[in-house]
């Protein structure tokens, strides 16, 4: 009988190598899709083996290629060859890391990489950490804490009374915040009508001024959430500036570095980031910049104490470890896939250099394709990228902005189409544009230059 493990290796090793030649984008429609995986439930089993390769060949024309060096689109990468691997051994070894005892050499594994990653990411080393779903939840987890710290001092018990009663928090934010933040302070109870827009500057980063007066304005807890970086330009708050500003003010301050984080790692990038470890707490995610397989985010908190309060789990059939740390303490999953595995790989295969490097070299492929791109006709640059996200929009002359919007959106269904490069698009200062994010380990010059290749064509035959 054939073993369905090694059919399976045998698909993942056919799937990555085809990588620099397949299409970027999946080629099959929803209702290709939905007919080669709509079927009654089955009555009965079949071959495992058999199995596995209906999957590959029913998902193959399904797949985006995220994990080529032409897949520009959100924020998405690949994954590193030791934290693929690594991740198939999660899921053979089946751990369920809640607590030590359940899970020892995962829970260990977990243990030493929350401090690689601090030490990596140069946060205090006082800091709890938690290795969650993604910077989503990892948002939710680090605001737990903050919920917890902000209405503690203001002499409130959040885990014993709930919030019924509650002084209401205010969280503050840039309007230019990524939609996880609003839907964190939701799931927390906190509610839409508590968020406040701060106002930015035209590349989006938080004005001071508008900060200091929001700050002056509410009296009761307030949670400060600030960015690290955009994911239309990349642009990074002034954390030196404004997070003294709101802590003076008895604020919490919360960093988003779902993949801005990183330039911390980057000698030439780490200026960006000063002062960013003066936060209470920070999330980030693996699955982004440092290439580790879906899922896997992760949330630090300066205030160890209250992390813990926020999230510890007491039942009396699960006994803490008293010489490791319990998963379960700091996340909000009881059950938890061994997702840190994966990291401690990574960590390994790159070490900081390579982390570092591998920044360094997505920004450079975004500067490339951001000016090679912004040259061809019909093309305008706009930004000029201070990280690894850029934006181009495309116009015609006499045009109107609408006609413009429009035809920015046919350029980049184009360049998708041709399977050459995959583009998504966004609105920035109010027009559409074509977002260029570079976060893959394996893209290359080659890459790039294919990439302005495509888009050169799609530009010639829009307009033949
Ligand atoms: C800046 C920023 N924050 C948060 C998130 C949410 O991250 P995740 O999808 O890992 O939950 C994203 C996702 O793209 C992001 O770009």
């Amino acid at each position: 009988m054939t073993d369905p493990l090694d059919r399976a290796r045998f698909h993942a090793r056919q799937w990555l190598d085809a990588l620099s030649t397949c299409p970027a984008g999946a080629q099959a429609s929803a209702a290709e899709l939905r007919a080669a995986f709509e079927a009654p439930l089955p009555e009965t089993g079949r071959d495992a083996a058999a199995i596995i390769d209906d999957l590959a060949a029913k998902a193959t024309p399904g797949l985006n290629a995220n994990a080529s060096g032409r897949f520009f689109a959100w924020v998405m990468a690949g994954s590193l060859p030791s934290a693929t691997a690594a991740d198939w051994l999660v899921s053979a070894w089946d751990q369920n890391v809640g607590l030590f005892s359940v899970a020892p050499a995962a829970a260990m594994i977990e243990e030493v990489t929350g401090e690689w990653l601090k030490d990596l990411f140069d946060l205090p080393r006082e800091a709890s950490f938690a290795f969650t779903t993604g910077c989503q939840m990892a948002h939710v987890t680090a605001l737990a804490a903050a919920r917890h710290r902000v209405l503690a001092n203001a002499g409130w018990n959040a885990e014993e009374d709930g919030l019924f009663g509650a002084p209401a928090i205010r969280v503050l934010t840039s309007r230019n915040r990524h939609g996880s933040i609003d839907s964190a302070a939701r799931y927390l109870g906190i509610g839409q009508s508590n968020i406040v827009d701060v106002d930015t500057g035209p590349m989006g980063d938080m004005l001071l001024d508008d900060l200091e007066r929001k700050l002056s304005h509410y009296d009761g807890p307030i949670i400060l959430c600030l960015n690290a970086a955009d994911l239309n330009v990349g642009t990074f708050d002034d954390f030196a500036k404004l997070i003294p500003v709101a802590q003076a003010a008895g604020a919490w301050v919360h960093v988003d570095g779902a993949f801005g984080l990183f330039a911390r790692v980057s000698e030439r990038l780490r200026p960006l980031t000063e002062g960013i470890d003066l936060a209470d707490s920070w999330a980030t995610d693996g699955h982004k910049w440092l290439n580790v397989p879906y899922d896997c985010g992760i949330a630090f908190v300066r205030d160890a104490e209250a992390h813990r309060a926020a999230m510890a789990l007491g039942a009396a059939y699960l006994s803490p470890s008293r010489e490791a740390r319990d998963p379960n303490d700091w996340n909000l999953e009881l059950s938890r896939r061994a997702r840190a595995i994966p990291v401690y790989a990574a960590l390994q295969e790159l070490g900081r250099q390579g982390v570092a490097d591998m920044i360094d070299r997505c920004c450079d492929h975004c500067r490339a394709l951001v000016s090679g791109i912004g040259a061809l006709p019909g093309a305008r640059p706009l930004n000029d990228p201070v990280l690894n996200q850029g934006l181009v929009r495309f116009e015609r002359d006499a045009a109107s902005k609408e006609e413009n919007d429009a035809f920015t959106d046919e350029v980049i269904a184009r360049v998708n189409a041709s399977g050459e490069a995959f583009f998504s698009p966004t609105i920035w200062n109010g027009q559409r544009a074509m977002r260029i994010s570079v976060v893959s380990w394996r893209t290359n010059e080659e890459d790039v230059a294919r990439t302005i290749a495509a888009v050169k064509q799609a530009l010639s035959d829009a307009d033949a």
